[in-house]
């Protein structure tokens, strides 16, 4: 069905080229002044506040950039019609750079394909949390959650299904134990980082999308427990220690991560798949 409306659209596009470049033509023969909005596309094609924008064209088309590379060449830098799409896209490779269509400092959303910024979208989410890292823990990269296209054209990229695909890296230690997401809920649950670790919480399911992002890292969620008063006795493993909670101090034997007022001095350490 795809394949239909792309081509429909090519013969529409290509139909309208073949009416109005002749008409244009003829006019300029007459010496009529020509009428700058009168365009392949139509007004608006190249305005970001047109109806007409090209974006959602694109987008309809299930970003099918061939149907622009026929006219405005293959390394988009005009073609035929001597319009470069490379001037308005300067990254490098032009439309098919990577922030194009999705995020903007870098690939992932904020923006989603659809120009979402809010973390309580789906397309958005905790995205931007997990990449840049932070005070608890080193940036998990894309490759984590997802299978990273090298191209815009690459198989599995853009396909017929509407959201994207999310799959945990199975070659990763930390999520060799059946770590999985569920799109409809936007949820994960079984992951090594939210407590499905010896010593930690389990089973921790925790969504993707969620108002409240700071509730889903407090001190104690992930292992120990979260209720209690101090910090302490919030990070306090559930299972394995034995010693008495009152007389330890934790960074005599974890210094390498946390200080003696339990600050992570090391995010690259926790939450690294190994006891530091
Ligand atoms: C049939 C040939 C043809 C195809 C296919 C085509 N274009 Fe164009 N495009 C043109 C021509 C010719 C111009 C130059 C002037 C005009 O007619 O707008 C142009 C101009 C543009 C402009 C600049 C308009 C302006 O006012 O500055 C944009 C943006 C554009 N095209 C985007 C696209 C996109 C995106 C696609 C693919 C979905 C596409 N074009 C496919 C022929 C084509
Ligand atoms: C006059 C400047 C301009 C030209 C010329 C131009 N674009 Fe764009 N394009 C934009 C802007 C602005 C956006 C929206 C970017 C954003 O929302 O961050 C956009 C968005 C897009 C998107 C993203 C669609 C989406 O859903 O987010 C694609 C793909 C794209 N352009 C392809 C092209 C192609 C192919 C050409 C040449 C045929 C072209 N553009 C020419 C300015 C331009
Ligand atoms: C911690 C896991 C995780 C990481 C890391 C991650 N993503 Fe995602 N991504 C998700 C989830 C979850 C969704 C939402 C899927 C859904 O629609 O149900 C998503 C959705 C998306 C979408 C679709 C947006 C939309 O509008 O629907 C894009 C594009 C995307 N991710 C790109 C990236 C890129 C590029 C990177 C790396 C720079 C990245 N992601 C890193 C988990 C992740
Ligand atoms: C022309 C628009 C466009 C460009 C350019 C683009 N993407 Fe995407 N990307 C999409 C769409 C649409 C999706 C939603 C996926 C789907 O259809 O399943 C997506 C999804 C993703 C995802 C989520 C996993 C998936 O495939 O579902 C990742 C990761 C991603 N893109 C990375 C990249 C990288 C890396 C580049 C640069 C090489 C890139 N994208 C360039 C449109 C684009
Ligand atoms: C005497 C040394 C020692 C002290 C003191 C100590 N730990 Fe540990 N901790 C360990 C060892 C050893 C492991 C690895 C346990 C294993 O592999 O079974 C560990 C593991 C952990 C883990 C990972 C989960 C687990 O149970 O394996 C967390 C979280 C943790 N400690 C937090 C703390 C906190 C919070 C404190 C202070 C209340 C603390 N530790 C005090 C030695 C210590
Ligand atoms: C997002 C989940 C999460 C949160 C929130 C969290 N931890 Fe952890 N923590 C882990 C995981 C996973 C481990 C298991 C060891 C590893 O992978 O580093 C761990 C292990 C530890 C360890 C053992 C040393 C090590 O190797 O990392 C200490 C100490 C620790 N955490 C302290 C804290 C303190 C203090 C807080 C609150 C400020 C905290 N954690 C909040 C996930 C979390």
């Amino acid at each position: 069905m795809g394949t239909s409306i792309m081509k429909s659209s090519v013969i529409s596009v290509i139909m309208l080229a073949a009416v109005l470049l002749p008409a244009c033509s003829e006019l300029q023969e007459e010496k009529v002044p020509t009428e700058a909005t009168i365009s392949v596309h139509g007004k608006g094609f190249a305005d970001a506040s047109s109806a007409n924008f090209h974006a959602a064209y694109v987008r309809n088309a299930n970003y099918d950039l061939t149907l622009c590379q026929s006219c405005h060449a293959k390394d988009y830098s005009g073609g035929t019609t001597g319009q470069s799409c490379n001037t308005c896209h300067s990254k490098p490779n032009g439309p098919e750079n990577c922030t194009t269509c999705h995020g903007s400092v870098n690939a992932a959303p904020p923006n989603d394909l659809v120009g979402n910024s809010a973390t309580t979208i789906r397309g958005v989410g905790a995205h931007q949390k997990h990449l840049l890292g932070g005070t608890l823990g080193a940036p998990v990269p894309c490759g984590t959650c997802h299978v990273v296209p090298a191209t815009v054209t690459a198989a599995g990229h853009i396909d017929a299904t509407a959201n994207a695909e999310v799959r945990f890296d199975s070659t990763s230690a930390l999520f060799a134990v059946g770590s999985s997401y569920d799109a409809a809920g936007t949820s994960c649950s079984n992951t090594y980082c939210h407590g499905n670790f010896q010593g930690g919480n389990g089973n921790k399911i925790v969504t993707w999308a969620n108002a409240d992002p700071a509730a889903v890292v407090a001190c104690g969620t992930c292992h120990g427990d979260v209720t209690k008063a101090t910090k302490k006795e919030k990070a306090y493993p559930v299972t394995g220690h034995t010693f008495a909670l009152v007389t330890s101090d934790c960074s005599t034997c974890h210094a390498d991560v946390i200080n003696a007022n339990l600050d992570i001095i090391n995010p690259s350490k926790h939450i690294n798949g190994r006891i530091n």
